[in-house]
């Protein structure tokens, strides 16, 4: 295994048997949206002797609290319908209801969602909206010192709900729940691998190709950008919300660029990016590498803090979706999703940014396996020379930490070779042996 192979951990679900635990339904309350009644009347039927609320626009704090306080086992629920558009109401009820369990202090809160990550037990995501709340969990569970689970089914039968009452899971990571049998996820290096990087003969970048890169003004997407434009002297179509850089620009032609076009955009703007793909019907690749930073507590954070970094990688996404969907993609070679180590680890402190990094990456599942797209993710870790935690404040914390920045020539060589293999997801790391031990990686 060489030094780049050494950074590179694929996704993996270890089978674990269940484990039965006490439990008292009448210390047990559920909870679900308002919106999904149809749900609850579900899971009713298992749930004999534990009591049903529901959260909704005008379950205030106060309220929400004198439900709930009385029990020490709160389990929540959602398995929300599919749609192009994020219900912001319904995440901003579940922020509220994690500072109420947060101030009532339960003895156990279970966060239960449907095939809303991305798992070896089944293909397809089918509830990529739930990743928010799975996101938000993971991270709550670091933040609170009481138990936190966050289980993710397969589907809801009676086996499954037996389980989440009567079984005993850890809490740091979401566990997928079968009905004979649960998963850990993890990460892995793969010694055996086939796709070696050393193997790599052909690249998935056309010369002269058109690719358009969502967050193409900041740290990693301009460093693409320019690569692309040095290697491939391709046509580059940008978005970003600010003004646009004509330096960037003239450096990208510089650098041999056939042509570069800056689009300032919201890609949460489903309109203006639907205009910009009507402007650009050849796109050869498309990379979404945009993001918004804003770390909090959950206890502290506002509702307009959680949309605004959900808003470049959730919402930005669904628009691709629901553009790529009606639109004639034989010319798309690939979409790469830019996300963060984060899904998997879940640092306190953002709750916000995790459950936009799992959200998108439940989403990329669905463009590939509902919309045949090939589509892909690397979740990085720590960049310390370009990008948006570039400074020596950062640098001297991972380094503390254990963490290494990844280098250029280091992600480009790892991105090249991502595309040109089959491999749909990899996180890549660059951490001592300690590092990784403590962050529970590549165990
Ligand atoms: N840097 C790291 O260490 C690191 C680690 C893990 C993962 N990542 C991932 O790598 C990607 C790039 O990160 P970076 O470090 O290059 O960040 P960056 O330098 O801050 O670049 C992100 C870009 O996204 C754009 N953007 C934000 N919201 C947008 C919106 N709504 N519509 C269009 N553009 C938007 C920003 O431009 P405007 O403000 O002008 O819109 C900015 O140029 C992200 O997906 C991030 O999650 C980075």
């Amino acid at each position: 295994m060489n030094a780049l192979e050494s950074m590179i951990f694929y996704p993996s679900w270890r089978k674990c048997q269940f484990r039965k635990a006490e439990f008292h339904p009448e210390g047990c309350v559920w909870l679900f949206f308002e919106s999904q009644r149809f749900l609850a009347s579900k899971v009713k039927d298992f749930i004999e002797g534990s009591r049903v609320c529901f959260l909704s626009d005008s379950a205030g704090p106060e309220w929400l609290a004198s439900r709930l306080e009385n029990f020490d086992r709160i389990v929540f629920v959602a398995e929300t319908t599919w749609s192009y558009d994020l219900n912001y109401n319904e995440v901003s009820n579940f922020l509220a209801l994690l500072k109420v369990i947060q101030k009532i202090r339960c003895t156990e809160f279970d966060i239960v969602t449907v095939r809303s990550i991305t798992c070896s037990a089944f293909r397809a995501v089918t509830h990529p909206h739930d990743g928010v709340f799975v996101g938000l969990g993971q991270t709550f569970a670091q933040e609170v010192d009481f138990s936190v689970r966050v289980l993710v089914l397969e589907h809801i039968s009676e086996k499954v709900i037996y389980w989440i009452l009567h079984g005993t899971f850890p809490s740091r990571y979401p566990i997928i729940v079968l009905d004979d049998c649960f998963l850990i996820p993890t990460l892995k290096r793969n010694a055996a691998c086939s796709h070696t990087i050393s193997c790599r003969e052909s690249s998935c970048f056309r010369n002269g190709g058109t690719y358009l890169i969502i967050g193409g003004r900041g740290g990693l997407g301009g460093m693409l950008a320019k690569y692309l434009a040095r290697q491939y002297k391709v046509n580059l179509i940008l978005i970003g919300r600010s003004p646009k850089d004509q330096k960037q620009l003239d450096n990208l032609v510089k650098n041999g660029a056939a042509s570069v076009t800056y689009e300032q955009t919201d890609v949460s703007d489903f309109e203006r990016v639907k205009a910009i793909f009507k402007r650009y019907p050849r796109i050869n690749g498309i990379v979404h590498s945009a993001l918004v930073l804003k770390d909090s507590l959950i206890c502290n954070m506002s509702d307009e803090n959680l949309q605004s970094v959900l808003s470049p990688k959730l919402c930005g996404t669904l628009n691709l979706l629901r553009i790529l969907k009606n639109m004639n993609c034989s010319q798309l070679d690939f979409v790469l999703f830019f996300s963060s180590v984060q899904s998997y680890i879940a640092n306190p402190g953002q709750a916000n940014y995790t459950a936009a990094c799992v959200s998108k990456d439940a989403l990329a599942n669905v463009l590939r396996e509902l919309y045949m797209v090939n589509s892909k993710i690397i979740n990085w870790s720590f960049w310390g020379d370009i990008g948006v935690v570039a400074s020596d404040y950062y640098r001297k914390r991972m380094s503390k930490l254990g963490i290494e920045s990844i280098r250029e020539k280091e992600g480009l060589e790892i991105i090249e070779w991502l595309l040109s293999t089959k491999l749909k997801q990899v996180t890549v790391i660059k951490a001592s042996d300690n590092a990784l031990k403590r962050l529970n990686i590549g165990g």
